[in-house]
C-alpha cells in the first residue's frame, strides 16, 4: 500500500526505489525490532511450590528471561498485572481448579493479550484445562523440550497482536486528525513521502533512520486529534489563545505515541520538535539549528510544502515554484538550509 502511494506521488520526484525494495510497507514493528533488542521475555510464574521456577528456568534454557514467582492465590492477580508480564505460566499441579479458572478467564479478559502456558506433572489437569483458552502446555513429565520454542511462538503472537493493534490505532487516530483539521486526509502520508525524499536528497541512506522518520512524519500531527474543530478548521487569523491551544499538538503528539505505539524515542521527539524554527523562535521548546532533532527539521520542510501546493478551504493550491521560493524565503530563519537545499534540487530534477 506504501510502495504503490509512494511512487504515485513521486513519479519523477527523485528515487525512492532504494527505500521500498522488498517492503510493502515500513511498519511500527520494524521500528521496534531495531531498539527492543532481545528485552527479557517477562514471565509470571504461579506456583505454591518453592523454587519450580528455577525448573521452567532449566527447561526453558535461555538467558534472556525473567521469571518470578507467585503463589498461587487470588490476591496474586493484582500482583500480576502490577508486574507487567509477557507471559503466564501456570503450575497446574499446586493450583485448586477453582483458582485455575478464575485465572484463566481473567487473563482473557484483560486489556493486553498476555499468552497464559500450563505446565505441570498432573495429566489430568493439564491436558483438562487446555481447552480454556490456553496458549499451550509444557509437560513437565517429559522434562519438555519444546519449552523453549513455546516462548519464542507465544512472544510472536503477543508482539504481532499488540503491534498491530497500536499501528491500526495510530493510523486511525492520524487520519482523524488531519480530516479535523484544514489538511487533507493524506496529508500526514505525503509528509511522510516527502521526508523521506529529502533525507535521502541529503545523503541520509540508513534504512533504519529512514524507517523511523517515515513513522515520525506520518504521525507528526496526530496531536490534533485532541483539539478543538472548531480552531482547526478557523478560516483567518487565529486570537492568541486560540493560538496556544494549537501549539500543543506537538507535545500531544509526543504522548500518544509515546503510550500507544511503545515507540523508539527519537520518533517521539520529531513529532514533538516539527515546529521548532532553525532561528529559535518556534515551539514547544525554542530549540534552535542543530538542537533540533534532524528528523524533525525534515519534517517541517515536507510539511510546509504539503501545506503550499494543496489547495485549502480559504485559498488554492500555489505551484511548486512558489513553494520553492517560500522555502528559500524561510531558509535558515524557519528552515535547516542545507536540508532546503537538498529538497529543491530534487524538486528541480523531477522537474526537468
Ligand atoms: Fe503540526
Ligand atoms: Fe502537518
Amino acid at each position: 500500500m506504501l510502495r504503490g502511494d509512494a511512487i504515485r506521488l513521486f513519479e519523477g520526484i527523485g528515487d525512492l526505489s532504494g527505500i521500498f525494495e522488498n517492503e510493502e510497507a515500513i511498519t511500527i514493528r520494524d521500528v521496534q525490532k531495531l531498539h527492543l533488542k532481545n528485552p527479557p521475555v517477562k514471565i509470571a510464574m504461579l506456583t505454591n511450590e518453592k523454587g519450580k521456577e528455577h525448573l521452567l528456568y532449566y527447561l526453558i534454557g535461555r538467558d534472556d528471561i525473567k521469571i518470578e514467582r507467585f503463589p498461587a492465590r487470588r490476591e496474586s492477580l493484582s500482583e500480576i498485572i502490577k508486574f507487567y508480564p509477557d507471559i503466564v505460566i501456570v503450575d497446574t499441579d499446586t493450583m485448586k481448579d477453582e483458582l485455575l479458572k478464575t485465572l484463566l478467564l481473567s487473563f482473557q479478559l484483560s486489556h493486553d493479550y498476555v499468552p497464559v502456558i500450563l505446565a505441570g506433572r498432573d495429566k489430568h489437569k493439564l491436558y483438562h484445562f487446555w481447552q480454556f483458552g490456553v496458549f499451550d502446555i509444557i509437560d513437565l513429565n517429559l522434562q519438555d523440550k519444546k519449552a523453549d520454542g513455546i516462548i519464542d511462538n507465544a512472544m510472536r503472537l503477543k508482539n504481532m497482536l499488540t503491534v498491530q493493534l497500536e499501528e491500526n490505532l495510530l493510523d486511525y487516530l492520524s487520519r482523524i486528525a488531519d480530516a479535523k483539521s484544514i489538511e487533507d486526509v493524506g496529508h500526514s502520508r505525503r509528509v511522510a513521502v516527502y521526508s523521506l525524499a529529502i533525507a535521502q536528497a541529503s545523503g541520509i541512506h540508513d534504512p533504519e533512520y529512514l524507517k523511523k522518520l517515515y513513522l515520525g512524519a506520518k504521525y507528526h500531527d496526530i496531536g490534533k486529534i485532541a483539539l478543538p474543530e472548531t480552531i482547526l478548521r478557523k478560516r483567518g487569523a487565529l486570537y492568541k489563545n486560540e493560538y496556544e491551544v494549537v501549539k500543543r499538538h506537538p507535545i500531544i503528539g509526543y504522548y500518544i505515541v509515546s503510550h500507544y505505539g511503545n515507540l523508539d524515542y527519537d520518533i517521539g521527539e520529531m513529532i514533538k520538535h516539527h515546529h521548532e524554527w532553525y532561528n529559535g523562535s518556534g515551539y514547544p521548546d525554542g530549540l534552535k539549528g542543530d538542537e533540533i532533532p534532524l528528523g524533525a527539521r525534515i519534517i517541517a520542510i515536507a510539511d510546509a510544502y504539503d501545506a503550499i501546493t494543496r489547495d485549502r478551504p480559504y485559498r488554492k493550491k500555489k505551484s511548486n515554484d512558489f513553494a520553492i521560493s517560500e522555502l528559500l524565503k524561510f531558509k535558515g530563519i524557519q528552515f535547516d538550509p542545507k536540508l532546503v537545499d537538498d529538497f529543491i534540487r530534487i524538486l528541480a530534477l523531477s522537474e526537468k
